[in-house]
């Protein structure tokens, strides 16, 4: 039994490892990235005045941030304060209502080529097969329609899904659709709170790979996740939203030792920025509780 739980292990952290050392990067000189400091980076996305409402309700209201260009940023906030509404703006597949979002300087105005999201609940539409979610996205992230279907077969048999291109999400097991999500290939990577579906171990596991991957080849990442030891551990500064309608509370840089492992959970520091950013985050958790069990 456990054999078998690792070897499944084994199999989707090659696949994660896979998928993530597509991502077309500059080449990376060794020497560069021992020098280089992330925050030294240059902003690559800018998000400005930043407001979104759905009809009468305001979600988010002037938020301002800038994501470097080798960083990883985790998202936190309580359920519903617009975390997953921010990642599909910066994305471009929602427009915002006020304020606006520059990557690599250009307004974001629709989905751009190298921006990738993996979504919460995988993003995969119910009712187009797993060759037409994989040719969509790759739409999206803006591969030419003349080589989407050379490139489809490629990206499924690359996450594992072989044999399953005429299948719907329904027919596929959680990690599976997981799998088809991830079937792009971003230089900006969103993550929206991507091993939610998974269990402990096995979320740790991929945690520390990701870390491992991101190391060999960093880039921007957006990181939303509702645990907070998942968004100290992951990331390089933790941006808390607030209130409602919700705003930035505070970017805390976490500073802690690198490369990230199991260590880094003993460290003083990593309980500290734990400890800041839950009582932060107390009130308002508490707060959403009680409109709950109303
Ligand atoms: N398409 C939509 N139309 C109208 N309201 C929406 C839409 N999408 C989200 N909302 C509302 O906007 C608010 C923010 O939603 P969003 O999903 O961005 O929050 P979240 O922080 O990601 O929440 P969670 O932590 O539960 O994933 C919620 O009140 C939600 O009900
Ligand atoms: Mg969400």
């Amino acid at each position: 039994m456990t054999e078998k739980l690792n070897s499944v292990i084994m199999k989707l952290c090659k696949r994660l490892h896979l998928i993530l050392m597509l991502i077309p990067l500059e080449p990376i000189v060794i020497s560069d990235l021992l020098h280089a400091s992330p925050t030294l980076d240059e902003p690559r996305i800018e998000v400005n005045s930043l407001g979104k409402r759905y009809g009468d309700l305001q979600v988010f209201k002037d938020i301002n941030l800038t994501f470097r260009e080798r960083e990883i940023v985790t998202i936190v906030g309580p359920s519903g304060c617009g975390k997953t509404t921010l990642l599909r703006c910066i994305d471009g597949l929602m427009p915002s209502s006020e304020g606006e979002i520059r990557i690599d300087s250009d307004v974001v105005r629709k989905p751009r080529e190298g921006v990738s999201m993996v979504f919460q609940h995988f993003g995969l539409f119910p009712w187009k097969t797993v060759y037409q979610n994989v040719a969509y996205g790759l739409k999206l992230a803006g591969v030419r329609k003349t080589v989407i279907a050379d490139k489809v077969p490629y990206y499924t048999k690359l996450v594992g899904l072989e044999g399953f291109e005429n299948s719907y999400p329904y027919q596929l097991s959680g990690g599976m659709q997981q799998r088809c999500g991830l079937a792009l290939e971003p230089s900006v990577l969103l993550m929206d709170e991507p091993f939610a579906a998974v269990d402990a171990q096995t979320r740790e596991i991929l945690q520390f790979e990701l870390l491992r991957i991101w190391g060999m080849r960093p880039m921007t990442m957006i990181f939303v996740t509702h645990s907070i030891e998942e968004a100290v551990l992951m990331g390089d500064r933790v941006v808390v939203l607030k209130g409602r309608p919700s705003s930035v509370f505070e970017v805390i840089d976490v500073k802690l030792p690198g490369p990230r492992s199991r260590e880094t959970l003993a460290h003083p520091r990593f309980s500290e920025v734990r400890e800041h950013v839950w009582s932060t985050l107390m009130d308002e958790v508490r707060a959403a509780e009680f409109e709950i069990e109303r």
